[in-house]
Order: C-alpha cells, then structure tokens, then sequence
C-alpha cells in the first residue's frame, strides 16, 4: 500500500516534536505533504520556528513548513509556556534553523493541496487549535467532502480537562474553530486526554529513547525530561504523555487504539464550562454521530513502535 499523505497542523511543543518525528521516520506509511504552524502552545513566531527545528533535527529539510494564524477565530491567544517552557521546546539544545518558511499562508496550502489532490486522498492532522483547519473550511467549503481523515489531538471525556477544570488546551483555545471542524461532516478521529494520558513516558521508557543514541532520539529523551515535570507535579505520575504522537502512531498501527464512533459537541457559550468536548460516550442523545472518539490504548505496544520508529531516523 502507498503511504498515506497528511499534512500535520502543529503548535510545536516537545510532544507535537515527537509526533512530527515519529511521522518523518515513517515512510512507508506516512507522506508528509507539509507541515501548517498555528500559534498555541507557543505563539506563531516560535511554533513555525519549532516546526522547522525539528524538520532539521530529522534531516528533512525538504518538508516545507507553512506559518498560519497568529491567533484563534475571535479570542485572544492562550498560551502553555507553563508546560512547555519560554520557546516550547525547552529542554535540549537545539540549534536555530537554516531552512526558511515556505512562501504563503498556511491556510492557502491546506486549501490548494486538498483541492490538488484526487478527493479522499489527504488526511488532515492538527496537533493544537483548530484555527487553520476552520479558517480553510471557512474560506473553500469545496475541500471538506475531499478530506480523507481528520485524526486530531484534542478533547476529553473522562479526563474532563488540562487547561480549565472543563476543558483540553487545543479546544479551549479556539472553541469556535473546533466547532466548525466537529460539525463540518468530515471523518474525524479523536485522541482525547482520555487516551494520551495513557501515554505515559516512564523512567524506562525515556532511557530507551536515549539508550539509541542518534541525535534525534537524545533530543526526545531531553524534550520529555523537561516536560514531564509539569504533569508529575500536576498529577504525581510516572512521567509526561505523549499526547499528539498518538495522532501519528494511529496512522501507522491503528489497532493500538479503540473507542466509540459517538456525537461530540464543543462548549462556546459558557465562562465555566468554554472548550468543553461534550461527548455522547454512553450514548444517551439522539445526536448523529460525528466522531470516532478513542477511548483506550495499548501502552506497551506504543511505546514500542515509537522506540522502534526513532532508532530509525
Ligand atoms: C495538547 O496541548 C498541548 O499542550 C500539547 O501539545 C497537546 O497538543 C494537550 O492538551
Ligand atoms: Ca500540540
């Protein structure tokens, strides 16, 4: 089978980093198109740089990077310094990229790529806000019945929520984004908190990360001992998730992860409850289902392939 072509959205961010690596060591399974910056963890200036660092620490230079929204569809920007540290990469010492940011605005790439490409060919991967993603639907209708998948990081059921009591970061950010993603029809899959906080990179796991040694895999094993610490204080865990590398391990081995196909609907209205994934796991609405919203995942299995994938880079 060919591999399949995404494009990921990213707000780069250590985890956004290893999903981003996870996929370049994945050819025969994955083809990154591009890569589309959305301001997020970080604000735009600093996930475009991210984006291309880590382009570089893969050696892939040739994956254009697009810069996007500099702030969600009508609120101010919230940020995740917090977790991620003053650039959202802190942790290893990486150098400034060479590579320059490919000309245009990231939105117009999502859009000219959809419409380049046969229908059903291109999956979408947004790893932050929805804002890129909703402003390409906004502007070009057309492309939506074109998207093969949109398998995104965001969202909660049972873990409720990171940023707010109520709610994850990446829909928080840009309710009103991911409000015209979940109802605009496409195929969506969900990696909510209920699944990446299972991803859990223990003391084991992270020196098998840097037991291989190569440059990129050290810089994984230092990503994640610089953001582990804000969840083990958060939630006395083992270590920190590794929430969007979920996203690209679902694309390579897809049976690591299970959920439900359900309705899920995203909170705009309430101060208390804003960016709220209100999702019918149980089933007790009539609401279409709009969402294959995952519910578990194989823990070992993960951490394996990832193990496997970034001695590859
Ligand atoms: C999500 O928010 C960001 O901090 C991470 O990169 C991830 O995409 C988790 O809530
Ligand atoms: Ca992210």
């Amino acid at each position: 089978m060919s591999p399949r072509k995404i494009i990921i959205d990213t707000d780069p961010g250590q985890d956004d980093a290893v999903a981003i690596l996870l996929a370049l060591a994945s050819p025969e399974e994955i083809d990154v198109l591009g890569i589309t910056a959305v301001a997020g963890n970080v604000p735009l200036a600093l996930t475009a740089k991210n984006a291309r660092i880590v382009c570089e620490l893969a050696g892939r230079t040739d994956i254009p990077v697009y810069a996007g929204c500099d702030a969600p569809l009508r609120r101010r920007l919230v940020t995740a310094e917090h977790v991620h540290g003053k650039t959202g990469l802190d942790g290893p010492s990486l150098p400034d990229p060479h590579m320059a940011l490919a000309d245009g605005h990231a939105v117009d790439f999502i859009i000219r790529t959809l419409r380049e490409h046969p229908a059903g060919k291109v999956t979408l991967c947004p790893l932050g806000p929805l804002t890129n993603i909703a402003r390409a639907f906004q502007d070009a209708p057309d492309i939506i019945g074109r998207v093969d998948e949109i398998v995104l990081m965001g969202g909660a059921y049972f873990e409720v929520g990171n940023i707010t009591p109520a709610a994850e970061f990446n829909i928080y950010v840009d309710p009103e984004a991911a409000e015209i993603v979940f109802r605009s029809g496409a195929s969506i899959t969900v990696m909510p908190l209920d699944v990446t906080h299972k991803a859990l990179v223990t003391p084991e796991r992270n020196d098998a990360f840097r037991a291989i040694g190569t440059r990129p895999a050290i810089a994984v094993a230092e990503m994640t001992d610089f953001f582990e610490r804000f969840d083990k204080e958060k939630y006395g865990s083992p270590g920190a998730p590794l929430h969007d590398p979920c996203v690209t391990a679902y694309l390579i081995e897809p049976g690591l992860f299970s959920g439900r196909h359900i309705n899920v609907e995203i909170e705009t209205g309430s101060d208390l409850t804003l960016g709220m994934t209100v999702a019918d796991w149980w089933g007790v609405t009539d609401r279409p289902a709009n969402a294959h919203f995952m519910g578990d995942l194989d823990a070992d299995g993960f951490f394996a392939l990832l193990t496997k994938r970034l001695a590859w880079l």
